[in-house]
């Protein structure tokens, strides 16, 4: 069935509907199944085995691909191993400028594993667009990798300018998308080559799957992603293909609802005498505000913030009742979570005292909920 050009917000509601040609299905069928029987020999319906394709997972695929104006799109088993699937375009000895605050599972994956095969992670500010292109002149750099905003401290980077300077050295750039997804951002259109997902988070938005995508935004990427996929076989199930086609059909709207709800809480938080200091890009006098304006459709639905003394942190995550106590993000759930000793604990100590990764950090996660049930959440923790 042929389905017009659309917008975004129209082509992801119907997601999947006109995928199963043969009943009609509204809702993408899940194709539970390993392999596909040929009708003889050099006969394929176009799926042999689920590792290399499966059409719940394929559906999946041609979606994301199309919310972010990519060539391609792949599905993971995870965001890691999605973000694993673009380290191998690398070669041992090869470096990647990396943005220094980034989600500590990437960290672990770069200094614990990318080293190993002879892949040298090169930390910087990539707020800091200058540091970026001293950073990418050294010889052996092949990859930037943009996290933006970034995890935990909500840090902006001017992607249309980094990937200038990128590509104009024959560097890739790799955009995590993870936090603000193709409705708040678009960093192919701003000159990436390609885009990685924790799918977990906002695209699935419902903290029910564990799953990742990468975006590729040239022929030669899709093929060498997708050469990557099915060699290693990281893949996304069929089960999961679904509730993240589910999800999607309602991210624009969750995504509105719940940047709405960021906007409302960091500006309440910035007013509260027990609050340090606020991070969120969407307020006035933070630094990327202006980046954010320029090429972002939104300031997401992430903040972060500090309290004034270490000794308060175990009472507000005991005692909230609406937030959950919980790692992890994007869901229609508002979560709090402390960075230090949950997502953040596998980087260097030395590395998250520069940071400003501390004992008073909490992050959160807003969902959807009414703002004054988690204002007076927080307002009785606090
Ligand atoms: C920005 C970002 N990228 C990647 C990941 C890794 O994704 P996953 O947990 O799905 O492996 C996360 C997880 O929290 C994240 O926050």
């Amino acid at each position: 069935m042929k389905q017009r050009s659309s917008t975004l917000e129209t082509m992801l509601a119907q997601a999947g509907c006109r995928g199963d040609d043969r009943t009609g299905a509204v809702s993408m069928p899940i194709y539970q199944s390993a392999t596909f029987v040929h009708a003889g020999l050099g006969q394929s319906t176009g799926f042999d085995y689920s590792r290399t394709a499966n059409p719940t997972r394929s559906m999946l695929e041609k979606t994301l691909a199309r919310a972010d104006g990519g060539d391609g799109a792949f599905a993971f088993a995870s965001g890691l191993a999605a973000i694993d699937a673009v380290l191998h375009l690398l070669q041992t000895g090869e470096q990647m400028v990396v943005t220094e605050d980034l989600y500590g599972g990437t960290y672990r994956l770069f200094e614990q594993v990318a080293k190993r095969r002879g892949v040298e992670p090169v930390y910087v500010d990539t707020s800091d667009t200058e540091a970026v292109r001293c950073a990418l002149d050294q010889p052996r750099v092949r990859l930037l990798f943009v996290e933006s905003p970034t995890n935990p401290l909500l840090k902006v980077a001017d992607l249309r300018a980094l990937a200038a300077l990128a590509r104009d050295r024959g560097v890739w750039t790799v955009a995590d998308n993870t936090f603000l997804t193709p409705c708040g951002q678009r960093p192919l259109e701003l000159g990436a080559d390609l885009v990685v997902y924790s799918a977990s988070k906002y695209l699935s938005g419902h903290n029910d799957v564990v799953a990742g995508a990468v975006i590729t935004g040239t022929p030669e990427l899709t093929e060498r992603i997708g050469f990557v996929q099915n060699a290693i076989g990281a893949i996304a199930g069929p089960m999961d293909a679904w509730l993240i086609l589910r999800g999607l059909k309602t991210l624009p709207i969750r995504m509105a609802r719940q940047q709405e709800n960021a906007h409302a809480i960091a500006t309440w938080l910035s007013a509260h005498p027990r609050v340090e200091r606020v991070f969120y890009p969407g307020l006035p006098g933070h630094p990327g505000r202006a980046i954010l304006e320029r090429e972002q459709l939104g300031a997401g639905a992430m903040c972060a913030f500090t309290v004034s003394a270490a000794d308060r942190v175990p009472r507000i995550l005991e005692k909230v009742e609406t937030f959950l106590f919980a790692e992890s993000l994007g869901g229609v759930e508002s979560l709090i979570t402390y960075p230090l000793v949950q997502t953040h604990a596998d980087m260097d100590p030395g590395v998250l005292a520069r940071l400003g990764i501390n004992d008073r950090l909490l992050r959160l996660s807003l969902g959807v909920e009414q703002v004054d049930d988690l204002i007076a959440d927080l307002e009785q923790v606090l």
